[in-house]
């Protein structure tokens, strides 16, 4: 990105805001990249020696491999340099609403559900009711497939599940990651032998080699994703006493205090890097009624509305969701999610691979 005009240069160490958007390119393996962290550059992102006779280095970044995506920072505020952190959201005009009723909005075609369970809309993008969706059984698991490689996600699968008391059979997702989000009820899942008890609002992260059962007290509706990616669950009695030691925190909850604001909108980690999940995220967010900006992510994206009603745009269509749905968002797919109803919507995001939900081009 170039300026047109020459910027002021920075006052003592804070850098110029060079634009609002992170800046996508694509590197190329072992070549060196310098970032610009003064702001002042006219060949945004990179260093063209502007920073001279300030307090500001240009930060070096060499691609580990070809064509490598990234998104480097532009509005100089990151904390996890050359790289965007999600800082611009919180600048002025850093994240700003577009109008659902705007004249290039009201031309884009809005796509009714059928008797399908899922609704395409486009780009990859769809949306699952679970309503809909024939459920198949496996003791007392009744589950449905929501997300899957086979309905074109790269990174990760999602089951519903409605689970009746009792003790479930062993889930076995060899050397993937798994979370789960709980809705409804109780229960305690035991990963070898340690036990964690669980109810509404619970994340959980279930490690690599590892085999799980969900010892049910009262009915428990959960959303459990896989990533990579499968086309159904996969149960195994065999024993397997395997937990992982590195990671002694499963469960999170929802914690008011750990909320992290971006513009009218909030969110908070559920199972992310603080429990030592580093390519798998979770998180539980709030959306008012608004519409953002289109945009882009380079991670995959599960969104299950936990509450209210909204509609997911694309640059060509749109459809209605409700508490329930689940929306899916292939990587870079251009999108907006829209709070339609004064409460606003809930929901809970599961990405892979990132660890930033608020990390937007
Ligand atoms: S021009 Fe900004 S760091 Fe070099």
């Amino acid at each position: 990105m170039s300026a047109s005009t020459t910027p002021e240069p920075p006052i003592k160490d804070k850098p110029v805001i060079a634009g609002l958007v992170p800046c996508y390119a694509k590197l190329q393996l072992g070549k060196r990249y310098l970032w610009c962290s003064c702001g002042m550059s006219q060949n945004q992102p990179y260093c063209d020696g502007s920073h001279i006779g300030t307090s500001f280095m240009p930060m070096k970044y060499v691609a580990t491999q070809e064509d490598e995506e990234v998104l480097f920072c532009n509005c100089k505020q990151t904390k996890t340099g050359p790289f965007c952190d999600g800082s611009h959201n919180n600048l002025p005009g850093g994240y700003a609403e577009d109008d659902p009723n705007s004249e290039k909005n009201k031309a884009i075609v809005e796509v009714k559900s059928d008797d399908n369970p899922l609704t395409e809309v486009d780009g990859g993008c769809y949306v699952f009711s679970k309503e809909r969706a024939k459920m198949q059984q496996k003791g007392n698991v009744k589950h449905a497939r929501i997300i899957s490689p086979s309905q074109g996600a790269k990174y990760q699968s999602q089951f519903y599940m409605d689970i009746a008391p009792g003790l479930s059979p062993q889930f076995w997702f060899t050397d993937r990651h798994v979370v789960l989000f709980i809705t409804e009820g109780e229960a305690k899942v035991h990963i070898a032998d340690k036990i964690f008890p669980v109810s509404a609002d619970s994340g959980i992260y279930i490690s690599l080699n590892e085999s799980f059962r969900l010892d049910v007290s009262k009915t428990l509706k959960a959303y459990l994703s896989v990533c990579s990616g499968v086309e159904d669950i996969t149960f195994d009695e065999s024993p397997n006493n395997y937990f992982n030691q590195n990671m002694p925190i499963r469960v999170v909850g929802v914690d008011a205090e750990k909320r992290q604001s971006m513009a009218s909108r909030y969110f908070q980690m559920l199972v992310d890097k603080d429990i030592g999940s580093d390519v798998v995220t979770q998180f539980i967010g709030h959306i008012p009624q608004s519409k953002s900006q289109p945009h882009r992510h380079l991670y995959e994206e599960a969104l299950i509305i936990l509450s209210g009603e909204g509609m997911m745009w694309t640059d060509t269509k749109r459809t209605a969701v409700k508490g329930g749905d689940v929306v899916f968002l292939p990587a870079k797919q251009v999108h907006s999610l829209q709070g339609t109803g004064a409460e606003g919507m809930n929901v809970v995001g599961i990405i892979y691979p990132g660890d930033n939900p608020s990390i937007n081009y």
